[in-house]
């Protein structure tokens, strides 16, 4: 079939799979768990992408460990009674033609005491952009530990079917604050030195593998904040991700753009500048021998796919909410008829987020309904999709304060948790679009 995306639709490799064209629906918290497990309504929604023609499927993050639990939607982590829910995710969604992964993430000092019930761990204390607990300094049994809980939290992908991890070490998550002397301030094996300060990475790195056998893809995530005083520059990141690609350690390493202390960069809207994650990319495939290089940040239309693969500034990209917003959009840019929904990346909006949510909310339905689940034909008064009930609001804190109450900084993005535009939301499993805060910071 011809196609006016000649580039996005050619095969590549990645271990031992065949990736049918170059378009991943990368990592977010969906936040649609039930009780940290994966319902039928969860599954359908990555089963959509997967039939709408995404090549690579990255299922939002597991939390490896309790002290990085950041919300209640978050999956049951250390646990294996996830598994047989995600086996049916996994089934299902290769059963239409995509490699599907899990994201596995550690956010360290940046954790949420208050879904946590547990202590923020880091490489040397430390405030929680979350809350206002902060973090210890971890000792060495504490890392050894988290290295443990990653290597296990692999495992039982695999165990679920997954054809792979991606390590996230973005957007000030506990790996890059290793890595990062604003964060890591040790002088043990675990600080001072480059090569010290990224002795954790590749550990868990190195420990995946060794368990996971060579079929099982390892992907890493990175972000990219220039000018961001608490951050790597693009030359750091390059220097370690060279390192990491010489000892074969990562299959993939996925550029997205800002964090946790540039949040407007992380879910870019139409008032950033389009294809954030591909300067980091471009530079990163200077780097890598062994590596693919994956651009994602505010990509949104194949046209853009198209002209950074073809100025080689990376092997895939990811497109996040263009496919949120319409899961057939890799099926439609092959039969020409794409571009409905590249308006996307309004989400993030104040005044379109809301709107924007209760769309996606619909989307999800009629995705379900296709599929033939009981969940899709439940109806939902309009306007209702996204938004609490009356008298029923959102009780995010342990005492139940909502999180402007207690002066804490709402979750969005990694771990969001409140509905669009600050509004409470009903309980959890009852909405279905991602949840991501359009106020944030
Ligand atoms: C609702 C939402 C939640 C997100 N959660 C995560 C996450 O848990 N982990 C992660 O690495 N990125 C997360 N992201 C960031 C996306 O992976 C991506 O980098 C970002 O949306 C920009 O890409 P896009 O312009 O294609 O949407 C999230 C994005 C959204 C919209």
């Amino acid at each position: 079939m011809r196609t006016e995306f000649p580039r996005i639709f050619s095969e590549i490799s990645i271990r031992r799979h065949r990736l049918r064209n170059r378009v991943v629906f990368g990592a977010h918290t969906a936040n649609m768990s039930d009780n940290g497990i994966p319902g039928d309504q969860h599954i359908a929604y990555y089963v959509e992408r997967a039939l709408g023609g995404a090549a690579m499927i990255v299922v939002e993050p597991m939390p490896v460990h309790a002290a990085t639990v950041l919300t209640r939607g978050n999956f049951r982590h250390s646990d294996d009674t996830v598994i047989p829910a995600f086996k049916k995710l996994t089934d299902s969604v290769k059963q239409h033609g995509a490699v599907v992964l899990q994201q596995l993430y550690h956010v360290g000092s940046h954790g949420d005491s208050d879904l946590s019930y547990h202590p923020h761990w880091s490489p040397s204390g430390g405030p929680s952009y979350h809350d206002s607990d902060g973090s210890h300094t971890m000792t060495e049994a504490e890392i050894e530990e988290t290295i443990a809980h990653f290597v296990a939290a692999a495992v039982r992908c695999q165990q679920a079917g997954f054809d792979g991890v991606e390590v996230w070490a973005a957007y000030g998550g506990l790996l890059d604050q290793f890595w990062t002397p604003f964060y890591n301030k040790r002088d043990d094996q675990w600080g001072g030195l480059l090569i010290n300060r990224i002795r954790l990475s590749r550990e868990i790195l190195r420990r995946i593998r060794e368990s996971c056998g060579p079929d099982f893809i390892v992907g890493l995530t990175v972000s990219d904040e220039p000018g961001c005083p608490t951050a790597l520059t693009r030359d750091e990141i390059a220097e370690i991700i060279a390192l990491l690609d010489q000892d074969q350690l990562i299959d993939y390493v996925t550029c997205g753009s800002g964090g946790y202390f540039d949040y407007g960069s992380l879910m870019p809207t139409f008032l950033y500048p389009e294809r954030l994650g591909a300067d980091l990319s471009a530079r990163l495939k200077k780097v890598v021998r062994h590596a693919l290089v994956i651009a994602e940040s505010h990509i949104r239309t194949p046209e853009n796919a198209e002209i950074t693969l073809g100025e080689g500034a990376a092997d895939l990209v990811s497109i996040v909410r263009g496919q949120i917003a319409d899961p057939h959009l890799v099926n439609k840019a092959r039969s020409g008829a794409a571009g409905r929904h590249s308006w996307m990346s309004v989400m993030q909006s104040d005044v379109l987020g809301a709107p924007v949510a209760g769309l996606l909310d619909q989307l999800c339905r009629q995705s379900l309904r296709r599929q033939g689940s009981r969940v899709g034909r439940r109806s939902l008064a309009p306007g209702r999709a996204a938004t609490a009930r009356p008298g029923r609001r959102r009780r995010t804190g342990r005492h139940g304060s909502s999180p402007r109450r207690r002066g804490k900084r709402p979750q969005g993005g990694p771990g969001g948790s409140l509905g669009p535009s600050g509004r409470s939301i009903s309980a959890r499993g009852r909405t279905a679009a991602p949840r991501a805060n359009p106020r944030s910071h």
